[in-house]
């Protein structure tokens, strides 16, 4: 079985950096750097980079970035993919130093998500310093955030990312939009570390190859001071201040620049797997959450 840690980084693309760089200094209250290949770098906590930014023609999500626990884990995974018979590609040496890992392997699921399997992230552990003077990103042991993702092949994808990627179910959703139709599902997903889910399917396409991707700070407080920054630099809303019933979780959702949202949230739920039983709840929010407000 795969042993993952954590959502170690994503890989985002969009047709200029500069609206990255402009958009994590000024609205999330993170520095950027810049990486290896051209790239952009934004920085969460002590490591160098928790998001790579790329430049390509079309604004998007690219990858998912899976952290093991070492080389062994990493061989074991290896072998795991093998049994299973996934293709599986490694790395070239150029994405491996702007990754800044050991080893890396790379996986698409049935859904055509791209996920990178790495060990051994390399680290100046310089301290996190905030343009905005964001006190901390809740991230360490628990990775960056999650990354929700389409699965319009649900079954498919979702036996992937539990039997192949080792992910197991922390509970799920059953849309429905008409009460008597056909519902659509959303599975919420944990790896080895207390975080609600690192990984959420969606099951319905999204162009941008992401629904969102989800950021923790450790006080309301910082959610507010995002909330204010991003309507001060006019990025658009996508669904308004609530707090999810699953994971408790009191956020906001706003736009990137590479098409999908940004969940941006505080007070998720940490939790001890040995004592936690999955179940499906039937409200996405316990308050708020209006994601009409993305649709004007
Ligand atoms: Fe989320």
């Amino acid at each position: 079985m795969i042993d993952i840690r954590g959502l170690s980084y994503f890989v985002a693309q969009v047709g200029n950096l500069g609206d990255w760089q402009c958009y994590a200094e000024d609205v999330l209250g993170m520095p950027t750097s810049p990486a290896p290949g051209g790239a952009l770098y934004v920085k969460m906590d002590e490591r160098p980079f928790r998001m790579l930014v790329v430049e390509g023609d079309s604004p998007r999500y690219l990858a998912s970035g899976w952290e093991l626990a070492g080389e062994k884990a990493f061989r074991n995974a290896l072998a795991h993919l093998e049994a299973k018979g996934v293709e599986w590609q490694a790395g070239s040496a150029e994405e491996i130093e702007q990754r800044g890992v050991q080893a890396l392997a790379i996986v698409v699921d049935p859904a055509g998500n791209r996920h990178e399997l790495s060990w051994g992230h390399r680290s100046d552990c310089l301290p996190f310093v905030s343009p905005q003077g964001v006190p901390r990103f809740v991230t360490g042991d628990m990775g960056l955030g999650h990354t929700v993702l389409p699965a319009p092949n649900f079954d498919a994808t979702l036996a992937f990312a539990t039997e192949v990627l080792g992910f197991e179910v922390s509970d799920i959703f059953n849309f429905r939009p008409d009460p008597n139709g056909p519902a659509t599902r959303i599975h919420f997903l944990h790896c080895a570390n207390a975080r609600h889910h690192s990984l959420a399917l969606a099951e319905y396409p999204v162009p941008s190859g992401c629904v969102h991707v989800m950021v923790e700070v450790d006080s309301m407080t910082e959610v507010g001071r995002a909330h204010d920054r991003m309507q001060a630099h006019g990025v658009p809303l996508s669904a308004t201040l609530g707090q999810h019933l699953n994971d408790r979780m009191t956020s906001f959702y706003m736009k990137t620049p590479s098409g999908f949202d940004l969940e941006y949230g505080y007070g998720g739920l940490q939790l001890d797997w040995a004592e936690h039983s999955a179940f499906e709840f039937t409200r996405v929010s316990i308050w708020g959450h209006d994601f009409s407000a993305g649709r004007q």
